[in-house]
C-alpha cells in the first residue's frame, strides 16, 4: 500500500504538470505533453489496480489473520472512500483520454480529494499493523 500510494502521489504530480502545460504555464525545461501524458498514465493507471488489490487484501487479511470480522473499522470506512474516489478519478481520467469530455477540473479535484482520503486512510491505517 505504501508503494501505491507513492505511485499514486507521483502521479498526481505528473497530472499537476500536464495542468500547467494545458494552462500554458509550463514550468522552464519541462517535458512536451506528450511525454506527460505518458508518465502520468503509466503511473495513475497501475496505481489504481494496485490500490483496488490492496483494497481486496485488506479484509482477507483481517479475516483470515486476525480473526476479525472485516469492514468494522475507521480504516475501511475511510479506505472504501478513498478507493470510491480513485474509481470516479479513472473513469473521469478515461473520458479525457479519449477525448470524451473536457472536464479537466472535475478529474483533479476528484484526484485530490482520493489522495487526501488514502492519506487519512494510512494515517488510520498504522494502529492495525501487528
Ligand atoms: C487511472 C486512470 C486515469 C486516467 C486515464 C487519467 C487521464 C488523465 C488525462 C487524459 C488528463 C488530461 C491531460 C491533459 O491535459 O490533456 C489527466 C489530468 C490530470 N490527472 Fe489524471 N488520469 C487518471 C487517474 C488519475 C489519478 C489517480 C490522479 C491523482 C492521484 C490523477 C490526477 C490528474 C490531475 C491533477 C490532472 C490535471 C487536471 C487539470 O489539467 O486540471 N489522474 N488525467
Ligand atoms: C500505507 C498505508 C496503509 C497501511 C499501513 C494499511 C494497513 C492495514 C492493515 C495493517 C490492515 C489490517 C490487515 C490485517 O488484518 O493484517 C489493513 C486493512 C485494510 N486496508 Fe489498509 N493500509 C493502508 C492503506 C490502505 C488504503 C489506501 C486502502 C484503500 C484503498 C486500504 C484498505 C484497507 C481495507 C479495506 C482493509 C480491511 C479493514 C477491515 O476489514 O476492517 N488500506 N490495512
Amino acid at each position: 500500500m505504501f508503494v501505491s500510494l507513492a505511485l499514486a502521489f507521483t502521479a498526481f504530480r505528473a497530472g499537476l504538470a500536464l495542468r500547467r502545460a494545458r494552462q500554458g504555464r509550463a514550468a522552464p525545461g519541462a517535458p512536451p505533453r506528450g511525454v506527460l501524458l505518458r508518465r502520468h498514465l503509466g503511473r495513475s493507471k497501475p496505481a489504481v489496480v494496485m490500490l483496488a488489490i490492496g483494497f481486496g487484501a485488506g479484509p482477507l487479511a483481517t479475516w483470515a489473520l486476525l480473526d476479525r470480522a472485516p469492514f468494522r473499522t475507521v480504516h475501511a470506512l475511510l479506505g472504501g472512500l478513498a478507493l470510491g474516489l480513485f474509481v470516479a478519478a479513472a473513469v473521469t481520467g478515461r473520458r479525457l483520454e479519449h477525448g470524451l469530455g473536457r472536464d479537466y477540473d472535475t478529474h483533479g479535484a476528484i484526484a485530490l480529494a482520493a489522495l487526501l482520503a488514502a492519506a487519512a486512510a494510512a494515517v488510520a491505517g498504522f494502529v492495525l499493523l501487528p
